[in-house]
């Protein structure tokens, strides 16, 4: 109404019609609870949402037995956990997220289910090494779990586990092979994906605690390969990078989980923001941030009215697409860690904004499963061109929603 008013043209004045202008935005700002800009965020109450998680946590964790049953997704209609194996992709965020909650609690019996949630991926190794998320499984478990309890077997594990890793590096691209599997089934000789970025955390980690300095000299090579490669012109991120193994040359940048080669898949362009976050972290390379702050901008700037990607930004039937809370959640963590990187002020307050809008979106009633069912969040997209996990509760969104929870309390209120 006042904007109809101001439209009108019945004023006065000029200086009348500033005032009103500026009383419309402060309106407007004021009823807009999830919108994409930054805004204040004082009034967000991330110890509550901690103990949620626990709480939350806690109940999954008197539903589950040690053997073979780590959490993956809730499909809809669904109310519990289906779960996984060790050699499961996505093994190591249940482990991850009782550590997780653990630190946030001090509770005894989630150390002791997270110690025992840990130790059967020690298994992962038994099998030869067909897929680059070693690191997921790993370092979210075991890394964390040593993080948290200095024990010389994580440690150790750790670094055998960081080799097995650097088995997929080729020299000659420069980067970690992603999916062996795909070499033959989809004629990508040597294949990259965006996710890979998170990976690298286990060789930086190693090459800092006992492991060979090649394993540091590996993850920068494969982070500035993927710069040049997976990162677009536009600072859009293909997921899968294909390369020559003779030459070792890019040869396209294609997807796998998005919606076409040219798409903006919503958790890749998250997994770029937070994995070169991570490597400006791991080795104070200017250019590392500078890609970390490009990628957020570019997420950011898309980011649809309710501040939740949907799964893929450039789906045409947008409207009618599934979210992915994953993306955002990852997105989050990685913004938060970003932002206290920032020297200028107004660029800190910008990403740390950012992160607590998508922290507090994702923590209304619209996307926290409250009792509908046992994860924290709904509404993640796993597969969408599989048909896979579309409109789910999907395990490492919860992982990353805790992460980033925790990230803000340990960053900024402490
Ligand atoms: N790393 C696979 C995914 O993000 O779905």
């Amino acid at each position: 109404m006042l904007k109809r008013a101001i439209e009108g043209n019945n004023f006065e004045n000029q200086e009348m019609k500033i005032v009103v202008q500026f009383v419309v935005v402060i309106v407007v700002g004021l009823i807009s609870s999830c919108t994409t800009s930054v805004k204040k965020t004082e009034a967000f109450d991330s110890g509550k949402k901690l103990a949620y998680c626990v709480e939350k946590t806690k109940a999954s964790m008197s539903m589950l037995s040690f053997a073979d049953s780590l959490p993956r997704n809730i499909l809809q209609g669904q109310t519990a956990w289906n779960k996984v194996g060790i050699h499961d992709w996505c093994s190591g965020f249940w482990p991850g997220i009782l550590w997780y909650a653990y630190e946030a609690s001090g509770d005894s019996a989630i150390l002791e289910n997270a110690r025992n949630f840990t130790e059967p991926l020690k298994g992962v190794l038994d099998v030869p090494v067909d897929n680059h998320d070693l690191g997921f499984m790993l370092y979210c478990s075991f890394g964390n779990g040593y993080r948290l309890t200095n024990d010389s077997a994580y440690h150790d594990f750790l670094l055998v586990a960081a080799d097995s890793l650097a088995t997929l590096y080729n020299p000659k691209v420069g980067t970690i092979l992603s999916w062996p599997a795909m070499r033959e089934k989809m004629g990508w000789p040597h294949n990259t994906i965006i996710d890979n970025m998170i990976n690298l955390e286990l060789l930086f980690w190693a090459a800092k605690n006992g492991g060979s300095h090649d394993l540091y000299d590996m993850a920068v090579k494969h982070a500035k390969t993927c710069m040049t490669t997976l990162v677009r012109p536009d600072y859009s991120i293909y997921h899968v990078a294909v390369f020559d193994t003779i030459d070792g040359h890019f040869i396209k940048g294609v997807t796998h989980q998005g919606y076409s080669d040219s798409s903006m898949w919503a958790r890749g362009q998250g997994w770029g923001i937070y994995g070169y976050t991570m490597c400006y972290r791991e080795t104070g390379k200017e250019e590392f941030l500078t890609m970390a702050e490009k990628l957020s901008d570019k997420f950011l700037e898309r980011l649809p009215e309710d501040g939740i990607p949907y799964w893929d930004f450039d789906d045409p039937v947008i409207l009618n697409s599934p979210k992915d809370a994953s993306s955002a959640a990852v997105a989050a963590s990685g913004m938060l860690e970003l932002s206290t990187y920032m020297k200028d002020e107004t660029l800190k307050a910008k990403y740390k904004d950012a992160a607590v809008a998508l922290l507090e979106c994702l923590s209304t009633n619209d996307y926290l499963s409250n009792d509908k069912n046992e994860a924290f969040l709904l509404h993640s997209t796993g597969h969408y061109p599989d048909g896979n996990e579309i409109d789910a509760s999907i395990i490492y969104a919860d992982y990353y929603y805790l992460e980033a929870l925790l990230r803000l309390k340990k960053y900024y209120q402490e």
